[in-house]
């Protein structure tokens, strides 16, 4: 028997390929980033191609670092950055037009039509999502009305649609050489196209886009022990390997955290942050601004839900300050400079790049930096950064407890932002609650090969998975209620002034 699960991890930065032993242990690891094509204010892009080009090498590289072949893979599980919609033609392989990424703003016009025709209701009962410029049906109805031919080869069944998990196992799978068309709930959840109830494409939903049904995978569970289909032996695994786990990166890192009991919940520090909360089997709908989203599906047992608390702009923020501002030269320097003062000198940055996601769903929002005085430096903006990182969390913290009615007494963390110290103290102190980091830390990775491995027999149950967490480090609330109170007023100004900004 393999000793060994694997793990492809498409995110919306870089691609990483992982290999994880029966505890849950790195064995190895290969990543490499992909440009991020941003060709007016707004549009954020991807290269499918680059991104298949990644995923080749990274598979390659992460089995020779390691020393291993296909042989020692049980399965391979994919995981992927979420609503990120790709049109390829099935009988070329050729992408019709890049990637557009999640935090693409271009759809907003699809987006409060919907809304002003009043679909968004009928959108948000069926899809448990609001209209919004994040998901992907609009993406793909974009590439309809722009992309020449495409509507024309759509219908005739020759352009076909998929997140980057659909795009990477056809591909994976033997692309034009029978490569499998298929999805998983969650990733489908994504699109504003599938029904929550019957966990399958509705026609009504379709209509609304103009999408043809034949552009669509076919929805399969998030583990499937029937198996999407095998890797090729002429294919960077070099041999035949199941592919049988497929999640959204969050509800991956939901499964790598093993929140699977209602009420459990986790925080990943990314591009942005999400906050899941499990909700069992019970469709919870948000009176609060959350998403209503499937957290798994394990082969035939029913669908797992959780309400999600999307935020478009954190870790990314971070790279705003490297990138645009150039006061940092890495992402590890915000600490160091945020270090060097006791706050933030009365500063708020509320980083609304690509409008504000949850819970406030305004895609018109745009950043603000307030309270500035002349005395306030680099150091007080890195803090702020890092403050806004946490502020936001706190927001959807917040509208958690009261969909849910569940208070969270410690939140689990995950993602690169976690092993910013500071960042995760201000987090417990701007929540009041204890902030908890597993020792794995990349829990998305190991959500796929949990769901990969569950569907072969590798992880006999969630109970094993649960045995393989363990807390490595914990940062408690130091901040006194006045101080958390009077931090938080001073947010919900600042984020007042982001939603006036566009009238
Ligand atoms: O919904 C977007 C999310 O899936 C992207 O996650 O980690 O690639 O920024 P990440």
């Amino acid at each position: 028997m393999a000793d060994f699960v694997g793990a492809l991890d498409q995110g919306t930065t870089s691609t990483r390929f992982m290999i994880f032993d029966h505890s849950g242990n790195e064995i190895a690891k290969r990543q490499l980033e992909h440009e991020q094509i941003m060709p007016q204010a707004g549009w954020v892009e991807h290269s499918p191609l680059e991104i298949i080009d990644r995923t080749r090498t990274v598979i390659g590289g992460a089995l020779a670092n390691a020393n291993l072949q296909a042989s020692d893979l049980d399965s391979i599980g994919i995981t992927n950055q979420r609503e990120t919609a790709v049109v390829w033609n099935k009988k070329t392989g050729r992408p019709y037009y890049n990637a557009i990424v999640w935090q693409d703003t271009r759809t907003d016009k699809i987006a409060s039509a919907l809304e002003r025709e009043g679909k968004g209701d009928v959108i948000r009962q069926k899809a448990g999502i609001p209209p919004a410029t994040y998901f992907s049906a609009g993406k793909v109805q974009w590439m309809l009305e722009n992309v020449d031919g495409l509507r024309e080869a759509a219908e005739a069944g020759d352009a076909i649609f998929g997140n980057t998990d659909s795009w990477v196992l056809w591909n994976l799978t033997g692309g034009t050489d029978g490569g499998v068309h298929v999805t998983d709930v969650t990733n489908a959840s994504r699109t504003m196209l599938m029904n929550l109830e019957t966990l399958d494409w509705d026609d009504e939903l379709l209509s609304f886009f103009g999408i043809p049904r034949s552009m669509l995978p076919t929805i399969r569970p998030s583990s499937d022990p029937d198996f999407y289909g095998t890797t090729q032996r002429s294919g960077p695994v070099g041999g035949e390997v199941p592919l049988c786990g497929d999640l959204g990166d969050q509800q991956a890192a939901t499964v790598g955290q093993v929140c699977f009991a209602p009420g459990a919940a986790k925080n990943t520090y990314g591009t942005g942050n999400f906050l899941l909360m499990n909700t069992g089997e019970e469709i919870v709908r948000s009176k609060s601004g959350l998403l209503t989203t499937p957290a798994y599906k394990f082969g035939d047992a029913p669908a797992v839900f959780a309400l999600e608390g999307s935020i478009a702009v954190t870790g990314s923020a971070v790279q705003w300050l490297r990138d645009q501002l150039g006061i940092i030269s890495g992402a590890a320097e915000t600490e160091q400079l945020a270090r060097q003062v006791e706050d933030t000198g009365g500063m708020y940055f509320v980083p609304a790049f690509s409008g504000l996601f949850a819970p406030y769903w305004r895609s018109d929002a745009r950043g603000a930096i307030v309270g500035m005085s002349r005395f306030n430096t680099n150091a007080h903006l890195a803090r702020a950064t890092l403050e806004s990182i946490c502020y936001q969390s706190k927001d959807v913290a917040d509208a958690m407890a009261k969909d849910s009615g569940v208070t969270l007494d410690v939140l689990k963390v995950d993602g690169g932002v976690t092993a910013n110290s500071l960042c995760m103290q201000l987090q417990a102190d701007i929540l009041g609650v204890p902030v908890s980091r597993p020792v794995v830390a990349e829990t998305t990775a190991l959500g796929a090969a949990y769901a990969a491995g569950l569907a072969t027999g590798f992880w006999s149950n969630t109970d094993e998975l649960r045995a393989n967490w363990n807390e490595a480090t914990r940062w408690d609330p130091e901040w006194s209620d006045e101080q958390r109170a009077s931090g938080y007023a001073g947010w919900q100004k600042a984020v007042q002034r982001t939603l006036d900004w566009v009238d």
